[in-house]
């Protein structure tokens, strides 16, 4: 770990790498269903491996989502003002927030959220030199938990939350509702909300966006493996699972599994666990939703839906909603 990564504000009492979290892994894969947070897919390698995925054909919802910005993001500048704070939760790649600093009146200040710290600090580093009047903190932070945002040089006339890439989806609905409850927190009374929802549609595009031709999505999948044994002495054999993607209609959401393709035993910071053949490991969930069912989850969590794009396949959604006044 660089020094420069120990600059980052740290908004609640997250460590670099999972060593820390070998308590949650292990009961993960110890349950009956085994399974583990997406979050751990996030070390290095595997957020530049997500950007890879961003980029590859069948992934349409990068693109779709940076069209419907670029179509309306002058809306949203006019309805947000003059002086925000914009507070991205899991930041990633600087391109989204780009287009939104490049549009948005004066922005005052950029806090983005990651628990990726390196991939975090690099981003910010490339931006720095282009905003120079944005005040920028990168906090490093486990969104899930309510975290501490630093204080700014200017006040921000108000905050806005940026969470693109249907970063939501990865929750159950009633895990989203949490995080939703997080944010409408942070943006506080008077703020604003900007996030990207991703759609129910044909579930063939669906398989083929999380299944791609040329195996990233498989490469990031098997990554968390990887990362298990490099961070907790794990000894997976990578030839020994398989990426598998499916969607069930019933929960609305793509399932990212990973199989394994024979009865064996891997030992995971020194316990032993057992795997039949075909058995699975639930890495991520994404959930797709009707614009209707996600306005009215944002409001259960206090925020108000002002306006809704789509875009004209009906793939994906760009949602701005305010935080409901008290009272
Ligand atoms: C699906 S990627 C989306 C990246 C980017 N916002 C986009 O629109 O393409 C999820 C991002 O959230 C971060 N992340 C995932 N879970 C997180 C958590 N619990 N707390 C903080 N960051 C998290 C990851 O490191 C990653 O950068």
């Amino acid at each position: 770990m660089s020094s420069a990564v120990l600059q980052i504000a740290t908004g609640n009492p997250v460590k670099p790498g999972i060593a820390q979290d070998r308590r949650q892994i292990l009961r993960g894969l110890t349950s009956s269903q085994k399974w583990l947070s997406p979050k751990y897919f996030y070390d290095k390698r595997g957020s530049e491996l997500f950007d890879q995925i961003c980029s590859l054909p069948e992934y349409y919802l990068t693109r779709t989502e940076l069209k419907l910005m670029q179509a309306h993001l002058d809306e949203v500048a006019s309805l947000v003002g003059q002086r925000a704070a914009v507070i991205e939760f899991g930041a990633g790649s600087n391109i989204k927030v780009r287009l939104l600093l490049d549009r948005l009146e004066k922005p005052a200040a950029y806090v983005p959220v990651d628990i990726s710290p390196e991939f975090l600090l690099e981003q910010v580093d490339s931006l720095r030199g282009d905003y120079p009047d944005v005040h920028m903190q990168p906090v490093f932070a486990d969104f899930t938990q309510p975290f501490d945002l630093p204080e700014h040089p200017v006040m921000p006339e108000r905050n806005l939350v940026f969470f693109p890439g249907s970063t939501i989806g990865n929750f159950t609905r009633a895990g989203a509702l949490e995080v939703l409850e997080v944010m409408a927190a942070e943006a506080k009374p008077g703020g604003a909300l900007l996030i990207g929802v991703d759609l129910q549609k044909d579930a063939s595009i669906l398989r083929a966006a999380y299944n791609d031709s040329e195996g990233v999505t498989a490469q990031f999948n098997l990554n968390l493996l990887a990362r298990l044994n490099r961070e907790l002495g794990a000894d997976f054999d990578l030839e020994k699972f398989r990426h598998q993607a499916i969607y069930d209609d019933e929960e609305r959401r793509i399932e990212m599994r990973l199989l394994s393709t024979r009865r064996q035993k891997v030992s995971v910071a020194g316990v032993t666990i057992a795997f039949a053949a075909g058995e699975y490991i639930i890495t991520e969930y994404s959930h797709k939703y009707e614009p209707e069912e996600f306005h009215a989850l944002a409001r259960r969590a206090g925020f108000c839906p002002r306006r809704t794009w789509i875009d004209d396949e009906r793939l994906f959604s760009l949602q701005y909603m305010t935080v409901r006044s008290q009272g």
